[in-house]
């Protein structure tokens, strides 16, 4: 089961596996998040609530009682950097052995010890280099004397780490795996093709926008900008002076990514706030307060590439999830603005709910389960050691103390 705490939506999606391993999506469910700001818990109990809701909605529709969850994280506070390790082999014959690996990536974790308010979330060996030979993706077994490893590291915040965990565990559910959010919406839209080319995820959602880089399969940065398609609505709510709801329901009925889009002559009906009386007025206004906000979220997405220092080498250019990447045209804005090619991620599963998740909005619920599920050879290793136990043991004592402690 994945669980996308979302800044809009609370999202549970439930699966199963058949026995060739491949997942059906037999049941979500989802309730409006009232108490997430760009990404981030901020009211534990209406957090809490949404949780349950769509806990239940989702066993309702699959006929099964949920226990377990693979939960996903996303928020600012999250950072991500490259760590080597290096460690002599310890057989005398040289064969390296599991041991070896663990110490290795051991030797990774060591070398990019967090601050003591931050988190290992993920530690992902993306590379191993065997007597300088680079490019080994499994050296169990080889013969060599000195083994390095290239690792990814994504940390969080404890803070709010243990207070998403609390949410979680006080609507009854039990966090089994923390995946980033972008790591995840990536698993559910990539292929391997473009992971091992180089392609750069972007989930643009309500209050975040999110960065996801893959490359020679694995991921090599990312990133959570606090900004969103929330923004967009109510830059359309302050410019046409309409309440919220409407500006949302302009947005998803009539927006679109640039003014030049908007053909002469359409018109959209606008209720002013305070009267019941629609305004008609061109189309092209409404995509004029789009574009400019829209041209900013790129303008940060770029400036995060360009600072990952990958932004030359991502030739399979930008998939785009989230909500906000239904907006008419955005693939194209993507492509304009940040000179890649561009596509929208669409969630391709199979069972009796695929059609209704395959849409980019559930891509990060989608990719969490497909995380958890996909059991790749390296991808063992790095679940094996990237020290999420001692990360739910370290929160767990943390949020009990808390609890406890008043
Ligand atoms: N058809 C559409 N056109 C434009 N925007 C849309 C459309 N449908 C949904 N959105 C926008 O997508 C956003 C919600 O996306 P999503 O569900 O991915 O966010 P979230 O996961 O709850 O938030 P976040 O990931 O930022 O924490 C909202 O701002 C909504 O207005
Ligand atoms: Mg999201």
């Amino acid at each position: 089961m994945g669980l996308d705490i979302g800044t809009t939506k609370v999202c549970v999606i439930v699966a199963e596996p058949d026995e060739e391993g491949e997942v059906h999506i037999t049941g979500m469910g989802t309730s409006p998040s009232t108490g997430v700001r760009r990404g981030v818990v901020v009211d534990l109990d209406g957090t809490t609530r949404a949780i349950e809701d769509a806990v239940e909605a989702a066993e309702r529709m699959a006929g099964v009682k949920i226990a377990g969850v693979v939960l996903g994280v996303s928020g600012e506070h999250i950072a991500s950097q490259n760590s080597r390790g290096v460690v002599a082999v310890s057989r005398g014959d040289h064969e390296i052995g599991e041991s070896d690996v663990s110490r290795v990536v051991e030797a990774a974790r060591m070398a990019a010890i967090p601050a003591s308010d931050r988190e290992i979330i993920h530690l992902l060996p993306r590379d191993f280099v065997v007597d300088g030979q680079d490019g080994v993706k499994n050296p169990v077994g080889m013969y060599g004397t000195r083994l390095e490893v290239d690792a990814h590291i994504v940390t969080g915040a404890s803070t709010f780490l243990a207070n998403l965990l609390k949410c979680v565990q006080r609507a009854g559910v039990e966090a089994e795996e923390l995946v980033l959010e972008p790591l995840a919406s990536g698993e559910a839209v990539l292929s391997q093709a473009e992971r091992e080319l180089g392609v750069a995820l972007v989930d643009i959602g309500g209050g975040t926008s999110s960065l996801g880089l893959f490359l020679g399969g694995g991921l090599c940065h990312a990133a959570v900008l606090p900004i969103g398609g929330h923004h967009i609505t109510s830059d359309i709510a302050v410019g046409l002076r309409t309440p919220i709801v409407e500006a949302e329901k302009l947005k998803i009925r009539h927006g679109c990514a640039t003014a030049a889009m908007a053909a002469e002559g359409e018109t959209i009906e606008v209720v002013p706030i305070g009267t019941r009386e629609a305004r008609i007025l061109p189309r092209r206004v409404l995509a004029e307060i789009i574009e400019p906000r829209l041209s900013e979220i790129f303008a940060m997405i770029k400036t995060q590439l360009r600072r990952s220092g990958y932004a030359p080498l991502l030739p399979a250019g930008v998939v785009a999830t989230g909500g906000t990447a239904l907006l008419r045209g955005i693939a194209d804005a993507a492509t304009e603005q940040l000179d890649l090619p561009a596509r929208v991620g669409v969630p391709e599963v199979s069972g009796s709910m695929a059609d209704v998740v395959g849409s980019p909005i559930y891509a990060t619920g989608v990719g969490l389960i497909l995380h958890a599920a996909r059991k790749r050879p390296t991808g063992r290793a790095a679940h094996h050691l990237d020290g999420t136990g001692t990360l739910f043991g370290r929160i767990r004592q943390w949020v009990r103390e808390f609890t406890q402690g008043g």
